[in-house]
Protein backbone atom coordinates (compact mmCIF):
# COMPACT_ATOMS: atom_id res chain seq x y z
CA UNK A 1 0.00 0.00 0.00
CA UNK A 2 1.29 3.14 -0.92
CA UNK A 3 2.30 5.08 2.21
CA UNK A 4 0.86 9.02 2.41
CA UNK A 5 3.45 10.16 4.28
CA UNK A 6 6.96 8.43 2.78
CA UNK A 7 5.97 8.46 -1.03
CA UNK A 8 8.74 6.30 -2.38
CA UNK A 9 7.80 3.68 0.53
CA UNK A 10 5.51 1.30 -1.33
CA UNK A 11 4.80 -2.18 -0.33
CA UNK A 12 3.78 -4.58 -3.61
CA UNK A 13 1.08 -3.05 -4.54
CA UNK A 14 0.87 0.19 -6.80
CA UNK A 15 3.17 3.07 -7.51
CA UNK A 16 2.50 6.44 -9.44
CA UNK A 17 6.28 5.91 -11.11
CA UNK A 18 5.78 2.67 -12.56
CA UNK A 19 1.98 1.75 -12.47
CA UNK A 20 -1.03 3.20 -14.67
CA UNK A 21 -2.63 6.16 -12.80
CA UNK A 22 -4.87 4.65 -9.92
CA UNK A 23 -3.81 1.06 -10.61
CA UNK A 24 -1.54 -1.31 -9.55
CA UNK A 25 -0.58 -2.08 -12.95
CA UNK A 26 2.76 -2.16 -14.43
CA UNK A 27 3.33 -0.07 -17.18
CA UNK A 28 3.86 -2.31 -19.87
CA UNK A 29 4.62 -2.45 -23.95
CA UNK A 30 1.08 -4.28 -24.64
CA UNK A 31 -0.40 -1.60 -22.67
CA UNK A 32 -2.02 -4.11 -20.77
CA UNK A 33 -4.35 -2.69 -18.08
CA UNK A 34 -5.60 -5.87 -16.67
CA UNK A 35 -3.20 -7.40 -13.87
CA UNK A 36 -4.31 -11.01 -14.52
CA UNK A 37 -4.06 -10.76 -18.54
CA UNK A 38 -0.18 -8.68 -17.93
CA UNK A 39 0.69 -11.64 -15.29
CA UNK A 40 0.06 -14.09 -18.11
CA UNK A 41 1.38 -12.11 -20.45
CA UNK A 42 4.90 -11.69 -18.30
CA UNK A 43 4.54 -15.32 -17.72
CA UNK A 44 4.64 -16.02 -21.10
CA UNK A 45 7.16 -13.97 -22.68
CA UNK A 46 9.32 -14.57 -20.09
CA UNK A 47 9.05 -18.45 -20.06
CA UNK A 48 10.36 -17.83 -23.79
CA UNK A 49 13.25 -15.63 -22.85
CA UNK A 50 14.08 -18.35 -20.17
CA UNK A 51 14.02 -21.36 -22.38
CA UNK A 52 16.38 -19.15 -24.80
CA UNK A 53 18.29 -18.53 -21.97
CA UNK A 54 18.99 -21.79 -20.71
CA UNK A 55 20.47 -22.60 -24.56
CA UNK A 56 22.75 -20.14 -24.03
CA UNK A 57 24.79 -21.49 -20.99
CA UNK A 58 26.70 -18.96 -19.10
CA UNK A 59 25.93 -15.64 -20.31
CA UNK A 60 28.23 -13.34 -18.18
CA UNK A 61 30.75 -13.37 -15.21
CA UNK A 62 28.21 -13.12 -12.62
CA UNK A 63 28.85 -9.51 -12.00
CA UNK A 64 26.10 -6.81 -11.38
CA UNK A 65 25.69 -6.31 -15.49
CA UNK A 66 25.50 -10.11 -15.60
CA UNK A 67 22.24 -9.90 -13.70
CA UNK A 68 20.61 -6.69 -14.97
CA UNK A 69 21.47 -8.40 -18.14
CA UNK A 70 19.48 -11.46 -17.78
CA UNK A 71 16.88 -9.61 -16.35
CA UNK A 72 16.79 -7.50 -19.57
CA UNK A 73 16.77 -10.44 -21.77
CA UNK A 74 13.98 -12.10 -19.66
CA UNK A 75 11.45 -8.69 -19.61
CA UNK A 76 12.71 -6.83 -22.67
CA UNK A 77 8.96 -7.89 -24.21
CA UNK A 78 6.91 -6.63 -21.32
CA UNK A 79 8.96 -3.54 -19.65
CA UNK A 80 10.56 -0.11 -21.10
CA UNK A 81 12.93 -0.50 -17.75
CA UNK A 82 14.22 -4.28 -18.05
CA UNK A 83 17.44 -5.02 -17.22
CA UNK A 84 17.63 -1.54 -14.87
CA UNK A 85 17.66 -1.03 -11.24
CA UNK A 86 14.15 0.04 -9.99
CA UNK A 87 13.96 3.69 -8.97
CA UNK A 88 11.56 3.14 -5.71
CA UNK A 89 12.23 1.28 -2.29
CA UNK A 90 9.82 -1.48 -2.09
CA UNK A 91 8.78 -3.81 0.39
CA UNK A 92 7.02 -7.09 0.55
CA UNK A 93 6.92 -6.94 4.33
CA UNK A 94 10.57 -7.63 4.12
CA UNK A 95 11.91 -4.20 3.61
CA UNK A 96 14.27 -5.02 0.48
CA UNK A 97 17.78 -2.73 0.27
CA UNK A 98 17.30 0.88 -0.29
CA UNK A 99 17.65 2.06 -3.92
CA UNK A 100 20.79 4.15 -3.27
CA UNK A 101 22.64 0.98 -2.37
CA UNK A 102 21.28 -1.63 -4.75
CA UNK A 103 24.68 -1.35 -7.13
CA UNK A 104 27.44 -1.31 -4.20
CA UNK A 105 25.63 -4.44 -1.74
CA UNK A 106 25.77 -6.47 -5.11
CA UNK A 107 29.37 -5.57 -5.85
CA UNK A 108 30.17 -6.53 -2.07
CA UNK A 109 28.43 -9.63 -3.07
CA UNK A 110 29.76 -10.52 -6.32
CA UNK A 111 33.43 -10.06 -4.75
CA UNK A 112 32.16 -12.40 -2.21
CA UNK A 113 31.50 -14.44 -5.03
CA UNK A 114 34.72 -14.69 -6.79
CA UNK A 115 36.47 -15.03 -4.00
CA UNK A 116 35.10 -18.44 -3.57
CA UNK A 117 35.92 -19.15 -6.98
CA UNK A 118 32.48 -19.19 -8.50
CA UNK A 119 31.89 -22.18 -6.22
CA UNK A 120 33.96 -23.85 -9.27
CA UNK A 121 35.50 -26.34 -6.51
CA UNK A 122 32.07 -27.56 -4.54
CA UNK A 123 31.79 -30.82 -5.95
CA UNK A 124 29.29 -31.96 -2.46
CA UNK A 125 25.55 -31.77 -3.02
CA UNK A 126 24.69 -30.58 0.56
CA UNK A 127 27.61 -27.93 0.16
CA UNK A 128 26.29 -26.72 -2.84
CA UNK A 129 23.25 -26.13 -1.58
CA UNK A 130 23.92 -23.89 1.14
CA UNK A 131 26.35 -21.75 -0.73
CA UNK A 132 23.34 -21.15 -3.61
CA UNK A 133 20.63 -20.81 -0.59
CA UNK A 134 23.02 -18.16 1.07
CA UNK A 135 23.93 -16.26 -2.54
CA UNK A 136 20.04 -16.76 -3.50
CA UNK A 137 19.13 -15.07 -0.18
CA UNK A 138 21.65 -12.04 -0.49
CA UNK A 139 20.68 -11.52 -3.94
CA UNK A 140 16.54 -11.61 -3.08
CA UNK A 141 17.57 -9.36 0.06
CA UNK A 142 19.08 -6.59 -2.38
CA UNK A 143 15.60 -6.98 -5.00
CA UNK A 144 17.17 -4.82 -7.53
CA UNK A 145 14.37 -4.76 -10.02
CA UNK A 146 11.10 -3.57 -9.85
CA UNK A 147 9.65 -6.72 -10.66
CA UNK A 148 10.71 -10.19 -11.92
CA UNK A 149 13.49 -10.29 -8.94
CA UNK A 150 12.17 -14.67 -8.47
CA UNK A 151 12.80 -14.89 -12.35
CA UNK A 152 15.77 -13.27 -12.16
CA UNK A 153 17.97 -15.04 -9.51
CA UNK A 154 17.13 -18.45 -10.49
CA UNK A 155 18.42 -18.06 -13.98
CA UNK A 156 21.43 -16.50 -12.15
CA UNK A 157 21.55 -19.47 -10.12
CA UNK A 158 20.91 -22.04 -12.67
CA UNK A 159 24.12 -20.30 -14.42
CA UNK A 160 26.46 -21.13 -11.17
CA UNK A 161 25.30 -25.02 -11.66
CA UNK A 162 25.90 -24.47 -15.24
CA UNK A 163 29.87 -22.66 -14.73
CA UNK A 164 30.63 -25.22 -11.81
CA UNK A 165 29.22 -28.41 -14.31
CA UNK A 166 28.45 -30.90 -11.74
CA UNK A 167 24.98 -30.12 -11.03
CA UNK A 168 21.93 -28.82 -12.26
CA UNK A 169 18.87 -26.79 -11.32
CA UNK A 170 15.34 -27.40 -11.75
CA UNK A 171 13.05 -24.56 -10.28
CA UNK A 172 10.29 -26.22 -11.97
CA UNK A 173 10.18 -28.59 -9.13
CA UNK A 174 9.36 -26.10 -6.42
CA UNK A 175 6.34 -24.28 -5.80
CA UNK A 176 5.99 -20.55 -6.05
CA UNK A 177 4.55 -20.67 -1.87
CA UNK A 178 7.91 -22.96 -0.97
CA UNK A 179 10.16 -20.30 -2.47
CA UNK A 180 8.01 -17.44 -1.15
CA UNK A 181 7.78 -19.35 2.02
CA UNK A 182 11.58 -19.58 2.23
CA UNK A 183 12.65 -16.20 1.05
CA UNK A 184 10.53 -14.82 4.31
CA UNK A 185 12.07 -17.23 6.09
CA UNK A 186 15.68 -16.56 4.70
CA UNK A 187 15.08 -12.99 5.68
CA UNK A 188 14.11 -13.15 8.42
CA UNK A 189 16.22 -15.82 10.39
CA UNK A 190 17.71 -19.03 8.67
CA UNK A 191 18.29 -20.44 4.85
CA UNK A 192 17.58 -23.68 6.32
CA UNK A 193 14.31 -23.92 4.59
CA UNK A 194 15.78 -22.38 1.33
CA UNK A 195 18.98 -25.18 1.52
CA UNK A 196 16.39 -28.20 1.39
CA UNK A 197 14.32 -26.37 -1.16
CA UNK A 198 17.11 -26.04 -3.37
CA UNK A 199 18.53 -29.37 -2.65
CA UNK A 200 15.34 -30.94 -3.72
CA UNK A 201 15.94 -29.13 -6.62
CA UNK A 202 19.57 -29.95 -7.57
CA UNK A 203 20.35 -33.08 -10.19
CA UNK A 204 24.12 -33.80 -9.68
CA UNK A 205 25.27 -34.12 -12.91
CA UNK A 206 27.27 -37.80 -14.59
CA UNK A 207 31.12 -36.73 -15.39
N1 LIG B 1 7.91 -11.38 1.91
C1 LIG B 1 9.00 -11.73 1.23
N2 LIG B 1 10.21 -11.66 1.84
C2 LIG B 1 11.33 -12.00 1.18
N3 LIG B 1 11.34 -12.43 -0.09
C3 LIG B 1 10.17 -12.52 -0.74
C4 LIG B 1 8.94 -12.18 -0.11
N4 LIG B 1 7.93 -12.38 -1.01
C5 LIG B 1 8.51 -12.83 -2.13
N5 LIG B 1 9.85 -12.92 -1.99
C6 LIG B 1 10.84 -13.32 -2.99
O1 LIG B 1 10.66 -12.47 -4.10
C7 LIG B 1 10.46 -13.24 -5.29
C8 LIG B 1 9.43 -12.55 -6.14
O2 LIG B 1 9.98 -11.35 -6.63
P1 LIG B 1 9.35 -10.64 -7.89
O3 LIG B 1 7.88 -10.62 -7.81
O4 LIG B 1 10.10 -9.36 -8.09
O5 LIG B 1 9.83 -11.60 -9.08
P2 LIG B 1 9.06 -12.70 -9.93
O6 LIG B 1 9.97 -13.02 -11.08
O7 LIG B 1 7.68 -12.30 -10.24
O8 LIG B 1 9.09 -13.93 -8.91
P3 LIG B 1 8.33 -15.31 -8.92
O9 LIG B 1 8.46 -15.88 -10.31
O10 LIG B 1 9.09 -16.12 -7.90
O11 LIG B 1 6.91 -15.04 -8.51
C9 LIG B 1 10.03 -14.62 -4.82
O12 LIG B 1 10.50 -15.62 -5.70
C10 LIG B 1 10.69 -14.75 -3.47
O13 LIG B 1 11.99 -15.29 -3.60
MG1 LIG C 1 6.39 -11.04 -9.24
Amino acid sequence: MKDQEYEYFYEDEGDTKYCYPGSNVLINKLDIRELELLHEAERDYSAVRQAELLMQGVTGDFSFQHLCAIHRQLFQDIYAWAGTVRSVDISKGTIFCLVQFIEDQFTYLYRQLKRDDFLMDISDKEKMSVRLAYYLAEINMIHPFREGNGRTQRVYIEQLCMKNGRFEIDFTEAAKEGMIEASVASAKDSNALLEQLIFKCLVEVKE
